[in-house]
């Protein structure tokens, strides 16, 4: 089974606040390949911690898995903002489950790889990266309203335009980095606002919170809007729009969200003197990878990466 890395192309620290992203999947990716082993109690071969939580996970949701032995290969790097561990829970829970002649709807599958993934690697990640391997479709962007978890895909038709990835040369681990810390600021926010989720704060309820929280929420109530109004451009063709949007969400992810370090601003400002109409840091933040969007006549800079809508995880040919 293969399962893509993802691009966000916007929505941002949205997903665990219930909010909104529009991210689509790569050309590069996880591909596990599972081979029965009889009599093998649990799951061998290239089983790392998180190919056994994926493994407990799926058996603790009543799934029957045999022994087997699993082969992972990858073209994404790790660290570098682009999900490879998402792909690997994904590709590996599609793996067993295909061995097992069994099924799981594809949000049940992203919400038990997101348990997985807190488990071996202590991150308290959204379903952004894992909905995204699962149903992105090829040649789209797709809408996730993380409230209803409604798909919408979204036509990415560039026009010529291109988007791109530099690595900003900060691996980025996200247990480690503040991205727990930040989840758990939102949901201080949530509480004190006496709300669900900042999905259902509003504009006003900024000046009633604290800072950091304040700043916090106001990220996330202009993020959302940014995912619409990105909607909105593309169906419209509006591409230098789209470079507008991906320039305010990197300002508010680092004034705002303080996600941003030394060497992403370094990176951003190297695409954007390289020509690039926006650039934004991706994912997490806190080090990883940085999204560009360039004009069909600049010539990519060195180590910058064309990326484009491919497919979500599916069975390989041959
Ligand atoms: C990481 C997490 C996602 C999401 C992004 C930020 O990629 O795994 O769930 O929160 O950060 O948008």
């Amino acid at each position: 089974m293969f399962a893509p890395g993802r691009v966000n192309l916007i929505g941002e620290h949205t997903d665990y606040n219930d909010g909104l992203s529009l991210p689509f999947a790569i050309g590069e990716g996880v591909t596990a390949d599972a081979t029965l082993r009889p009599g093998h109690a649990g799951v061998g071969g290239d089983a790392s911690e998180l190919v056994c939580a994926v493994a407990e996970e799926l058996r603790a949701a009543g799934h029957d898995l045999p022994g087997a032995e699993i082969a992972i290969s990858s073209s994404l790097a790790e660290g570098e903002g682009l999900s490879s561990s998402a792909a690997v829970g994904v590709a590996v829970a599609l793996a067993l489950l295909g061995l097992a002649g069994e099924s799981c709807e594809p949000v049940e599958l992203a919400r038990l790889c997101q348990r997985a993934e807190r488990r071996a690697l202590g991150t308290r990640s959204g379903l952004l990266d894992q909905l995204a391997a699962l149903c992105a479709p090829e040649g789209c962007a797709l809408r996730i309203d993380f409230r209803s978890l409604e798909l919408t895909p979204v036509p990415l038709r560039l026009g010529g335009w291109r988007l791109a990835v530099a690595a900003s040369g900060e691996r980025r681990e996200l247990a480690r980095s503040g991205y727990n810390e930040r989840r758990a600021e939102c949901e201080g926010a949530a509480e004190l606002l006496g709300v669900g989720s900042l999905r259902a704060a509003r504009r006003a309820d900024v000046d009633r919170l604290p800072e950091p929280m304040d700043r916090r929420l106001a990220h996330v109530l202009g993020e959302n809007e940014r995912v619409e109004q990105t909607v909105t451009a593309l169906g419209e063709g509006d591409m230098s729009e789209v470079g507008r949007l991906l320039d305010a969400s990197h300002a508010s992810l680092r004034d705002l969200y303080d996600a941003s370090t030394d060497a992403v601003e370094r990176t951003v400002a190297g695409l954007r003197e390289a020509g690039a109409v926006g650039a934004r840091m991706m994912g997490g933040g806190f080090g990883g990878s940085v999204l560009a969007l360039f004009t069909a006549d600049v010539e990519l800079p060195r180590r910058v990466r064309a990326v484009a809508p491919a497919a979500g995880a599916r069975v390989l040919a041959g």
